[in-house]
């Protein structure tokens, strides 16, 4: 099993990022010096991903313009010599064929993943959530990517949660198989404490069988009317087994406020270019 594209959804209206996100996507708010959803796409890529289809909505054309190229900005970098930039420029609109779907109503992350349909065509796809940035020995993908391939089925990606994940997470029922890999026995989507099956929650990645696209279709929407994949996911279990894969690395959570300034926080310190000056910075803070 050859896994070649992946599916990025970033059509939602980044409510939790008011009023940033008035004007402009989510996905292009900027982590240091790179917007979001590049984060994902260079790992994508980094993970052998050849085809990515991005999901849009109205008011997502930044995105578009992001991983297009710029004739006029790439002839002024090179008139005024500058090579590094135009290196940069030039890279971002190659690291995969970029395809654009548009999701034409809100109808949840079930939903958005279904529109990809006909570009996954029937081959094993992974899905990169992009509020997500991981920072990994191995990228995640590439890593689930070896696990689906080994498995031969749907892997989700897992990280440990505090009771308070719960609450943000869909959290697995999980039946332990080999050293970081999990049979996923049940799943719920953002149960709380009490209702929660353990600590193992799904965290903004994911590989399917095309399989997955069926049971979206036979998903009930939830109380809010949104098809969730969680619960597609717990149809398609029946079918086949699907499997949960412990990551190696660490995740930034860059999806609400609070998250993304941790996040950038994070990685500035690991920045060889800011590392010294910005944490000589926080030192001086009087806290
Ligand atoms: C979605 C999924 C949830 C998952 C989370 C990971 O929720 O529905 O199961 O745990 O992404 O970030 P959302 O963040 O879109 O509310």
């Amino acid at each position: 099993m050859k896994i070649r594209k992946a599916v990025i959804p970033a059509a939602g209206y980044g409510t939790r990022f008011l009023p940033a996100t008035k004007a402009q996507p989510k996905e292009m708010l900027t982590v240091l010096d790179k917007p979001l959803i590049q984060y994902s796409v260079e790992e994508a890529a980094g993970s052998g991903i050849e085809h990515i289809a991005v999901i849009v909505s109205r008011g997502k054309d930044a995105i578009l313009d992001h991983f297009d190229r710029n004739p006029e900005l790439e002839q002024f970098l090179k008139e005024k010599q500058k090579f590094e930039q135009l290196h940069e420029v030039e890279r971002i609109t190659g690291l995969a064929e970029f395809h654009y779907i548009r999701q034409k109503e809100m109808l949840g992350l079930g939903h958005a993943i279904l529109m990809a349909e006909e570009f996954v065509g029937g081959e094993p796809f992974a899905v990169l959530l992009p509020d997500d940035i991981f920072d990994c020995p191995v990228p995640c993908t590439q890593q689930l990517i070896t696990a689906a391939e080994q498995y031969e089925a749907s892997v989700i990606v897992l990280g440990r949660v505090d009771a308070e994940g719960t609450k943000k997470y869909g959290i697995i029922k999980p039946h332990p198989i080999a050293d970081r890999v999990f049979r996923v026995d049940d799943m719920i989507e953002k149960p709380g404490p009490e209702r929660a099956f353990s600590d193992l929650a799904i965290i903004g990645r994911y590989v399917f069988t095309p399989e997955i696209f069926q049971a979206i279709r036979d998903t009930e929407p939830d109380h809010r009317g949104e098809i969730q994949i969680t619960d597609a996911i717990k149809l398609l279990r029946q079918e086949q087994p699907v499997y949960g894969y412990l990551f190696e690395g660490t995740r930034h959570d860059c999806g609400d406020k609070i998250g993304f300034l941790k996040g950038s926080v994070s990685l500035a310190l690991k920045r060889p270019d800011y590392a010294a000056e910005f944490r000589a910075f926080l030192r001086d803070i009087d806290l």
